[in-house]
Formats: structure tokens, sequence, C-alpha cells
């Protein structure tokens, strides 16, 4: 039995959590589902983004399942990943069957550090008209997160994938604090005997586009990650395609890494895939590989057969979508 945290949250967040609900039900596996409250809606009715009950309830559980938060999004979901340290944002980026992808072969996961960078939440406002934030790279968490990555790409090698490391960073301007980021992510990559390189984050952005086959795993810094990941969710079918898990040493959070959608809220069009590939991701924590496989195996074959939601070409709704991974589960 376990103890899953779920957070809808706002917007979108209420259709695509019970879409993979439905689906990690259709496992045969026993969770005991707890529901806490996060973002604008719990906000306006008590003033908290991000009440305390819903942190125990994180603590609490064997993982988190999130689905978005709206314009509360930084006080819920950037301060729930710093309160449960989960240092590492696992972005999968993966061309799928029969999704329009701006190109094929695409497999390889973004890693960013998740704690501290530009969304250290150092802002100020130093004079009237003028602004700062602080940038803070420390030693300690980039190694963290290189070691995270590192080890992430041997165990990719062992299933037959290049193992090659790409640290994105802009040391050439930010020669302080990227120079620190640049120098640990070789001084890591003495440890293990894989490929490393680094290119300067502009010229990722365009690597992503022109030859996204080529890489395995990419490691950044917190903004630089956040703007990559959805740049390459463009390649592989959008963002209701992209999904996330922030892991720590002790805890798990899973979402898609989209956000609350109002554009399309309520209308249950948004695409469930990247919540179930959350909570695909969300298995693989607990160890459930082979229930992970068989989920993602039942979705590979929905995308392929177009039994999709519209954004996908298809017709059907987000919880139909959900209904027909569903069965492939259960037969
Ligand atoms: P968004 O990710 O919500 O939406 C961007 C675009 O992608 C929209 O056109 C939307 O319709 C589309 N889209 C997103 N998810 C989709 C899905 N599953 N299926 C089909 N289409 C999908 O980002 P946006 O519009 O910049 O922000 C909306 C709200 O979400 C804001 O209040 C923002 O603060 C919040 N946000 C929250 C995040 C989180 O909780 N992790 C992350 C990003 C934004
Ligand atoms: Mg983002």
């Amino acid at each position: 039995m376990y103890k899953i945290c779920v957070i809808e949250g706002d917007g979108i967040g209420k259709e695509v959590i019970p879409a993979a609900i439905t689906v990690l039900k259709a496992t045969g596996l026993e969770f005991d589902f707890n529901y806490a409250e996060a973002g604008d809606e719990v906000f306006e009715k008590t003033g908290v983004a991000l009440p305390e009950k819903t942190i125990e309830a994180a603590k609490n559980a064997d993982a988190v399942l999130f689905g978005a938060a709206g314009e509360t999004a930084a006080d819920v979901i950037v301060k729930l990943r710093k309160i449960l340290d989960t240092y590492a944002n696992v972005r999968p980026v993966k061309s799928y069957n029969g999704i329009n992808c701006l190109k094929t072969g695409i497999d390889y996961v973004i890693v960013r550090e998740n704690t501290e960078g530009l969304y250290a939440g150092i802002e100020a406002e130093i004079a009237d008209g003028i602004t700062t934030a602080t940038r803070v790279i420390t030693r300690s968490a980039s190694e963290k997160i290189f070691k995270f990555a590192f080890e992430m790409a041997k165990n990719r090698k062992e299933e037959g994938k290049s193992g090659k490391v790409t640290c994105a960073h802009k040391a050439n301007v930010l020669k302080i604090t990227d120079g620190l980021f640049k120098r640990t992510f070789y001084d890591v990559s003495k440890g293990y005997n894989l490929p490393a390189e680094d290119f300067y984050v502009d010229a990722m952005n365009m690597y992503i586009i022109s030859r996204p086959e080529t890489f395995d795993v990419v490691v950044t810094s917190n903004l630089f990650g956040d703007i990559l990941s959805d740049g390459a969710a463009g390649m592989v079918g959008g963002l209701g395609m992209a999904p996330s898990g922030n892991v720590g040493d002790k805890y798990g959070l899973f979402e898609p890494i989209h956000g609350s959608a109002p554009d399309i809220a309520g209308k249950q069009i948004a695409n469930p895939t990247a919540t179930i590939l959350a909570a695909v991701m969300m298995l693989r924590f607990l160890n459930e590989n082979k229930i992970a496989e068989m989920v993602e195996k039942a979705l590979e074959e929905v995308l392929e057969l177009k039994l999709t939601t519209p954004d996908l070409g298809g017709t059907l709704s987000t919880s139909q979508m959900a209904e027909e991974v569903s069965k492939r589960l259960k037969n």
C-alpha cells in the first residue's frame, strides 16, 4: 500500500490529475490517496496558497502527485520543492510514435538544479526603479546535481544509451557563478568513465532543436533548465507531453511541467499524457518498474492509435483518453 499525497491545484490540474489517478487505479496496485489543497483557489479562500496541512501531508506520503498551480505557482510548487529538498528536477524528453514531433529518435533527460540559481528567491528593489535578483550557485548544490546527472547517465548507459552528460551554462558572461558551475561539472565528471561535454546555454537552445537526438543527459541550473525544458517539450508534441519528477534523498514529487492552462481549463480537452507519464516516473521512484513499464506501453499504444485529446489530433476528452489507457492495463 503506497501513501500518495495528491495535490490537484488549479485549472487543468483538476482534470489531468483525476485522469492519472484513473490509470494508477487500473494498475492493480494498492494506493492510499490523500488529497491536499494548494494554489490560487485555496489562496482566495484562506489567504494561504500552500497550507501547513498540505506540507505535512506531502512529508508523510511515500510520494506526491501534483497537478498545477496558477498565479501562486512560485508560492506553491517552487516552495514545496525547497521544503522537500528535492534538489533534482528530472524532465524526460521523448518522441513517441504517432505524435507530430519536430524530429524523431529523441530520448534524453534534462536534469535541472532545483534549489538555487536565479530562482533562489532573493529579489530586491534597491532604489526607486532599480531592482535586482541574486543568482546563487554553490559548489555543494552543484556537486549534488552533477553526481545525480552522472549516476543517471551511468544507469542509462547500462540500458544501451550513450551515457553522455552535457552541461549547459553561461560561464563566458556569468564568470563567477557559472565559472564555479562549469568547473564543478568537470571535477565531478572525473569520477565517472562517461562522455562529458559543455555548451553555452544559448547555443544549447539551438542544439535541442537542431540535433536533440544526440543528447542523453543534459544538466543545467534552475532558470536555464526551466526555459530549455519547455522548448524541448515543444519538439515532442507540446507541454501536454512533458512530465517531471522532483527528487531528493528522501522525497519525490511528480508533476506535468505545464501550468494550470486557464485558456483550456474546464473543457476536458487538456492532454493527460504529461501527468500519466509523471505517474509512471512516480511508479519507478516507488520501485514498481514492471508496472511503470506496463503503463508506459499502454499509453504508447493509445498515442499510436490517436485515441487522444484534440491537441494531438484526436477527438477524445481528458478522461476518455485516461480510460483508453486504463482499459489496456486491465486486459
Ligand atoms: P501553461 O503551461 O499553463 O500553458 C501554456 C500553453 O500550453 C497554453 O496554451 C495551454 O493551453 C497549453 N497547455 C498546457 N498544458 C496543456 C495540456 N496538458 N494539454 C494541452 N495544452 C496544454 O502556462 P501559462 O499559460 O504560461 O501559465 C498559466 C498559469 O500556470 C499561470 O498562472 C502560471 O503561473 C501557472 N504555471 C504553473 C506551473 C506549475 O504549477 N508547475 C508551471 C507553469 C505555469
Ligand atoms: Mg516552467
